[in-house]
């Protein structure tokens, strides 16, 4: 092992799951289940993931029991038993790879898509919104968001049945958790809105009560946050540590034990003005205000962000350097890295034994296939 890397080779553990190392599969859509089943071509995408040695791989978004809760038909059901069985393989061949997996739990919300297909039916979100003044679907009725919430628990609870290590919960990038979040989505009158932010954090807690209720005590339970939104990525929900707090700390109180801070480049700090350009991130923010472990996330190893990806662009592999100083002052716990598991799935195996020399970077053209 390079012994500048060592560091993310440490073991990490959380209730019932211990992982190997501290990297991560980020969550990332592939819309290749057809009719929202996934089969062996999934199964064998992410087995490659767990043999190239990634710690915990976190399932592209995967959409729990409403009539409309995603936004692109090939997005993978998480209810329904083909779709269930489908998982089961996905989770058996990880495991026989020595893996450990989790689905990421998802609901597009108003969302659309990025190839104008449309759903068969209304989509929902809290006040019928997909950005600000930006009209779209229906609004949730009270019994529309309690079906919601028990939509999220049902899948938990499928995971942990499946023998899924963990669950995440997308509660980011401006679908339909975030649209509660965000006050440019949330115009309701009711206790699912407020002046602060914590007033808007009460639908995702519900979520997360609802999942640990299901799960039991010592299930992980990650959630994915964000301030950015693909409607507005300048948005922030919170623009001080106190609203940082005021946002996280409920969701975390409400039994949330890991917070995965969703950010474009992991190295840029939160709150410069506090502590500087070479200040904490979102993650070890979020670490640091609320007491849980932290995913960090955001062009690891590469030299450009993820926007540009969906629109062809590629990105060279780049070092770790900055990466490892930040995990060896312990800012956060693990670090996901997305783009370069699509091109190179052995990515993990190459940092560990130091042969970057072989990086492949991200080539957009490997998001047509699952390989
Ligand atoms: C093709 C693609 C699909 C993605 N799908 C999801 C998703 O389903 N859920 C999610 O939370 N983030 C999704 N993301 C964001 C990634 O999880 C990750 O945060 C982002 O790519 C930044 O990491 P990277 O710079 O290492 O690629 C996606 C990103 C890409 C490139």
């Amino acid at each position: 092992m390079s012994s500048s890397s060592a560091v993310l080779f440490r073991p990490f553990s959380l209730g019932t799951m211990t992982l190997p190392n501290r990297i991560v599969m980020a969550p990332m859509t592939r819309t290749m289940a057809p009719a929202g089943v996934p089969g062996p071509s999934n199964a064998a995408y992410y087995r490659r993931r767990a043999e190239g040695g990634v710690g915990l791989i976190l399932s592209e978004g995967t959409v729990v029991g409403r009539p409309v809760s995603r936004n692109e038909a090939d997005i993978p059901f998480f209810h329904g038993e083909p779709a269930l069985a489908g998982w089961k393989g996905v989770v058996d061949a990880v495991h026989g790879a020595g893996g450990r997996m989790g689905p990421q739990l998802w609901h597009t919300g108003s969302t659309r898509g990025m190839s104008g297909w449309e759903p068969e039916g209304p989509v929902e979100s809290p006040s019928g919104l997909v950005g600000p003044g930006e009209a779209r679907g229906e609004t949730m009725s009270e019994e529309a968001i309690a079906d919601t919430v028990a939509a999220f628990a049902a899948a938990a609870a499928d995971a942990k049945r499946l023998g899924f290590d963990t669950i995440e919960i997308h509660g980011a990038h401006g679908y339909l958790i975030d649209q509660f979040f965000w006050q440019g989505t949330n115009m309701r009158a009711d206790r699912y809105n407020g002046a602060t932010i914590k007033e808007r954090s009460r639908f995702a807690a519900e979520v997360v009560a609802a999942i640990r209720a299901a799960v039991g005590p010592d299930y992980p339970v990650i959630l994915r946050v964000s301030q950015w939104k693909q409607q507005d990525f300048s948005a922030r929900l919170a623009p001080s540590p106190a609203e940082m707090t005021d946002w996280l700390l409920p969701l975390v109180e409400a039994g949330a034990d890991i917070l995965h801070c969703s950010q474009r480049r992991f190295w840029e700090p939160e709150f410069p003005e506090i502590d500087g350009e070479a200040g904490l991130n979102f993650a070890g923010w979020a670490k640091k205000l609320t007491g849980a472990a932290t995913i960090s996330v955001g062009s690891v190893g590469l030299s450009s962000d993820f926007f540009g990806a969906f629109g062809g662009e590629n990105s060279q592999a780049g070092g770790i350097e900055r990466l490892v100083e930040r995990m060896e002052r312990d800012e956060f716990d693990l670090i996901a890295v997305g783009r370069a598991l699509i091109s190179d799935p052995d990515w993990a195996h190459k940092i560990q034994s130091g042969d970057t020399a072989d990086l492949r970077g991200f080539h957009a053209a490997a998001l047509a296939e699952l390989v």
